[in-house]
């Protein structure tokens, strides 16, 4: 895919049909079904979302109208009030789900522990207990840096339960990035612990607050939970462990209801240019829309352990870990370590230990595991399995036939599932006792969702031509703006088109209306399922004294869909030696985080410029992938800038 023109060559013919087995205990088993509620969905969207919203959430008090739309910007179920942990936690109360399962945690070194739902909501009711005695109220914010372990789920439902805005910050990120994060929303409250268990390790998360948190004047208190028993510095004052606090308070906990519109959380992530974007999730339309797709895209019940190895400090682990599947009373499982501890199979041996019935996780795992060999799946049964989940970046046919094969033993349906952090929800995906799959295709819109594949005029593009992906009209889950910049989330999301909401995919159609959604087309990479913007890695290699200049272009890699190949001019005096190139990739992974490690650092003289001083990308991906320069090179300012950087190569 290039800057300018997005061609889509991907032809995959299999066909795989939802067996009459699995249509018929569905919880939707029929494409006249799917068809008769999509029509109604975006053709009557009010009289649809009044019915969902009524049925499948419990109110505090009714809501007066489903929409209302102000292009853009959507109230939801508007004059409605309901508090979000309640319909997670108490609506389960006195129903034959309060004895069940809400959270199946399961340690790194092998510990395991069940939360029944009566014992998850007296644990929220003592933190939230915790947190309003530390004066958090509503629309206060508090940052989440935890490892996984059920107290993060608990953190989050506990500031939902106050009205209070959670910010979870994933763990692998660094100081750098908790202090530009919690000065952004101006975090009142840390929640940490004093490490997590990360192949063997412990990750040092107390550490990292401490050195954030000394330039962030915002926060008066650090909550830290003890997970690893690794020492930690205590400030006097400011710390406090979380067993001390809960020691202290009842677990009996007065909700009350929130407006419908009341910020449930914010989530950054990469945009292609300047600081990560805060984007802002409100309650009872993001609550709907988690619940609604949790119900019919993973055919959520009350039988099912649930299992999806996302991380909560990502959009899947708050949508499809917490509020989703415990809206819906749902069994999850909780894992919080590495995929391959102690070994390549940890998984597999997780999904038979626990009787795990839906799968929901990650091409780039998917990929993993295939290098690591079939004979450690083999090992295993798998039995209990009946749905598989994919997300986070396009899935390549030869993963999903491995994944269908292996994993699924060609009975369980896969969903592949489109969305993004801003979606909030699921957008685009197979409904698994209706919708024919074909590996590579994320497949039909969910209800309510109009996706559309248009061209740099805003045409619609002929049938199975790229373009870029868009989505027309309002749903419940979409992002409401961005934290303290309501003008970038203008330009960023509704400018681009008038009137639609621009996604930042590449995507095409085929003749049966299937989506196949290619990638990014901004400067975003999709690194490993995580969005890593191009300038923020620039301004980390910028900020190291050696370096003058940067630019950062991704490379195809079979294991990480995309791998980060950095481009460096040292100041003039600095020699680029072996030993600056690691100490350049240690500095991006100290500024951001390890997951934006660069793979690669290339030394050159200068960079391919156009005559008006722009990067031109395209000319370092090429160059990254190890290819030939191709297309037009006429607006560079000096073509012997490529030809150096090509000799490099050989
Ligand atoms: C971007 C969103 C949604 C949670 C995980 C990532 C890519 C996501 C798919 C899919 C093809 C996908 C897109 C999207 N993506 N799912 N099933 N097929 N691409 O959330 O960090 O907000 O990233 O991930 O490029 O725009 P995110």
């Amino acid at each position: 895919m290039s800057d300018q023109t997005i061609t889509s060559v991907s032809r995959e013919h299999r066909v795989f049909r939802p067996s009459a087995e699995f249509q018929r205990q569905a919880n939707l088993g029929s494409y006249s079904a799917y068809k008769k509620l999509y029509a109604e969905s975006v053709n009557a969207p009010e009289k649809f979302w009044t019915r969902q919203g009524k049925e499948l959430l419990s109110w505090r008090k009714p809501f007066k109208q489903a929409l209302r739309w102000k292009l853009p910007h959507a109230k939801w179920f508007v004059g409605g009030q309901l508090n979000v942990a309640e319909n997670c936690l108490d609506r389960h109360l006195g129903t034959a789900r309060e004895n069940k399962a809400a959270i199946i945690f399961e340690g790194e070194p092998g510990d395991i522990r069940t939360l029944t739902y009566k014992q998850l909501h007296r644990e929220v009711c003592r933190f939230a207990n915790v947190l309003a005695k530390l004066e958090v109220s509503k629309g206060d914010r508090v940052a989440i840096y935890m490892p996984m372990v059920p107290e993060a789920a608990i953190a989050m439902l506990a500031c939902a339960r106050l009205g209070a805005i959670h910010t979870v910050i994933f763990g692998g990120f660094s100081s750098e990035a908790i202090k530009d994060r919690v000065n952004d929303c101006q975090a009142k409250v840390v929640i940490t612990a004093d490490g997590g268990w990360r192949r063997g390790k412990v990750v040092e998360l107390k550490s990292n607050v401490d050195r954030a948190v000394a330039a962030t004047p915002s926060v008066k208190s650090v909550v830290v939970l003890k997970r690893t028993g690794n020492p930690v510095t205590m400030t006097e004052g400011r710390d406090l462990w979380w067993h001390d606090l809960v020691a202290q308070v009842p677990a009996e906990h007065k909700a009350r209801g929130f407006d419908s519109e009341n910020p449930l959380f914010i989530l950054y992530t990469s945009g292609s240019t300047g600081k990560p974007k805060g984007v802002l999730h409100t309650s009872a339309g993001y609550l709907l829309g988690t619940t609604i797709t949790s119900k019919y895209v993973f055919d959520l019940k009350d039988t099912d352990v649930y299992f999806c190895t996302a991380d909560i400090g990502w959009i899947t682990g708050h949508s499809y870990v917490v509020y989703g599947p415990l809206a819906n009373g749902a069994t999850v499982l909780m894992y919080e370590g590495a995929p391959n501890q102690p070994g390549p199979d940890r998984f597999w041996e997780m999904i038979d230990r626990h009787g795990v019935t839906i799968f929901y996780t990650a091409p780039t795992a998917i990929r993993a595991f295939m290098r690591w060999g079939d004979d450690h799946v083999k090992k295993h049964s798998l039995r209990s399995l009946r749905l598989l989940g994919s997300v986070g970046e396009p899935i390549n046919p030869e993963a999903w036939m491995w994944y269908h094969t292996l994993i699924g033993k060609k009975r369980c349906p896969i969903v592949d599932t489109w969305w993004q952090t801003e979606t909030g929800a699921i957008m685009v995906s197979p409904l698994p006792g209706v919708t024919p799959t074909k590996p590579g295709s994320c497949t039909l819109p969910f209800f309510g969702v109009i996706p559309k594949v248009l061209d740099e005029a805003g045409k619609e593009v002929p049938r199975g031509s790229g373009g870029k992906l868009f989505l027309k009209s309002p749903w419940p889950s979409m992002l409401r703006t961005l934290w303290g910049d309501d003008e970038r989330f203008k330009r960023q999301y509704w400018s681009e088109l008038p009137g639609y909401y621009f996604a930042g995919d590449g995507a095409r159609i085929d003749e049966d209306g299937y989506l196949w959604v290619v990638g990014r087309i901004d400067d975003v990479l999709n690194v490993s399922g995580h969005r890593i913007g191009t300038a923020e890695v620039e301004s980390a290699l910028v900020s190291h004294p050696s370096v003058a200049e940067a630019a950062v272009v991704g490379r195809p890699d079979e294991l990480k869909g995309q791998a980060l190949v950095v481009f460096v001019i040292v100041k003039t005096g600095i020699e680029a030696t072996k030993e600056l190139r690691e100490e350049l990739r240690s500095h991006v992974a100290k500024e951001i985080g390890s997951l934006a490690r660069p793979d690669d650092v290339r030394f050159a003289a200068g960079l391919p410029k156009t005559r008006s001083g722009k990067i031109m990308r395209r000319i370092l991906k090429e160059i990254a992938a190890g290819g030939e320069v191709k297309g037009d090179t006429t607006t560079l300012e000096d073509f012997s800038v490529v030809a150096a950087l090509q000799a490099q190569e050989e």
